[in-house]
């Protein structure tokens, strides 16, 4: 009898568990707001009715975007929201205006802010940037432009599986963040288009960028100031200007980066490979505890680079040397091949000189032959096989 009880009060327990979580995997359906999945229909509205229901939610939720072409304004889903588990899950296609003047004057054209645990899975999303490109490229008055998906302000982030394409500025832009994960992305623009970095990522903490492809007319990567903990690995690069840390030091004060680990990549045919970058200006900022190993060059012009000499148009760069440090940075089995002599190109701060540069089996040619190497400024140790020839 007692047996039986606990029995039946067990099952009712259990049954009570599954209607309650089944009823907690609400899902808000872009069609049920009046999404049109034709390509034409401003979805905008719909987007973010589905957006306020997730968000206002008190349990896990799932916003779904069935396949199809959306048709999408400026976007902004802000929190905090009353869960922390929202999944996007996006089997269609959003696509920007062609007019790059509608969204062309926002900040970003998909934005994430002040959010804690959301995942966005899968889904095209099309910048639509090339009319923009072609109006800066005239030199006619444009937009100032925007980025197609930005996370700010935010934590505990996933982004898996998604294409970005053409975005009119940056593709994805990581700024203020803690614990985000980017995987899986393929971000794809013509070679020559300006500015169209692939990830940027700033004042950010614990941000990872795992197997995931870009090919853009700028940085694969670019990180940007106040950058820690950040972890890129499986990353294929090119076109484009590489992974780069900088531009730094364009600010007197200015938080640094620390902690960067970039692993297995390859580049093909970029304009760098692993580049840091700073402003030729009195700065504050710093560079310390960087990884780059295991990395594959194919056809790189500056496979390995610091230049701390960055002062376009030679304008308000007074006295050309820069306050940024750049310390502690390993480059451990970098090998491939060099579109120019020159493969190997430390050129610091003659102000603050780079110390802790090591280097440990590298080779890279030029024309089947050793590349070349420059040191200025620049102080460390070499070991294992090294080609070029250390100059430190
Ligand atoms: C460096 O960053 C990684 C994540 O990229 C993290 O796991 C590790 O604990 C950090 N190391 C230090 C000393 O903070």
């Amino acid at each position: 009898m007692a047996n039986a009880i606990n029995t039946c009060f067990l099952l009712s327990l259990l049954v009570i568990f599954l209607t309650s979580s089944l009823a907690s995997a609400a899902q808000y359906n872009v069609l049920s707001y009046g999404a049109k999945p034709d390509g034409r229909t401003d979805s905008t509205k719909a987007f973010l009715a589905a957006w306020t229901r997730a968000c206002g939610s008190t349990s896990r939720s799932t916003i779904y975007v069935p396949p199809g072409r959306y048709f999408l304004r400026n976007v902004q889903f802000i929190g905090p929201c009353k869960n922390n588990a929202i999944v996007v899950r996006i089997d269609g296609s959003l696509l920007a205006p062609t007019n790059y003047w509608v969204i062309g004057n926002a900040a970003s054209w998909i934005s994430f802010q002040h959010v804690d645990g959301v995942s966005v899975s899968g889904g095209i999303l099309d910048g639509h940037g090339s009319g923009f490109w072609g109006c800066k490229q005239s030199g006619k008055n444009c937009p100032s432009g925007a980025t197609t998906l930005s996370l700010s302000n935010s934590k505990n982030i996933v982004i898996s599986g998604l294409h970005s394409l053409n975005s009119q500025l940056f593709h994805i832009v990581v700024n203020g963040c803690r614990n985000v994960r980017i995987q899986g992305v393929t971000i794809t623009a013509s070679g020559t288009s300006p500015n169209t970095d692939g990830i940027h990522v700033q004042l950010s903490s614990g941000v990872r960028i795992l197997n995931s492809k870009i090919g853009t007319g700028d940085d694969c990567v670019s990180v940007g100031p106040g950058t820690t903990n950040l972890w890129i690995e499986n990353v294929v690069c090119g076109p484009g200007h590489g992974i780069s840390i900088g531009s730094l030091g364009r600010d007197l004060k200015e938080p640094g980066v620390q902690n960067v680990t970039v692993k297995t990549v390859t580049f093909t045919g970029t304009q760098n490979g692993l580049r840091i970058k700073t402003w030729g200006r009195p700065s504050n900022g710093f560079v310390k505890n960087v990884l780059f190993q295991h990395a594959i060059m194919t056809n790189v012009q500056n496979p390995i680079v610091i230049d701390q000499n960055y002062c376009p148009d030679n304008k308000n760069c007074p006295g050309q040397a820069s306050g940024v440090k750049i310390s502690g940075v390993t480059y451990q089995d970098i090998h491939g091949t060099s579109a120019t002599k020159v493969a190997v190109k430390f050129d610091c701060s003659k102000r603050s000189p780079c110390t802790g540069i090591r280097m440990e089996n590298v080779r890279l040619t030029y024309n089947n032959q050793p590349a070349g190497a420059s040191c200025n400024n620049a102080d460390g140790t070499a070991s294992g096989f090294i080609q070029p020839s250390s100059c430190l």
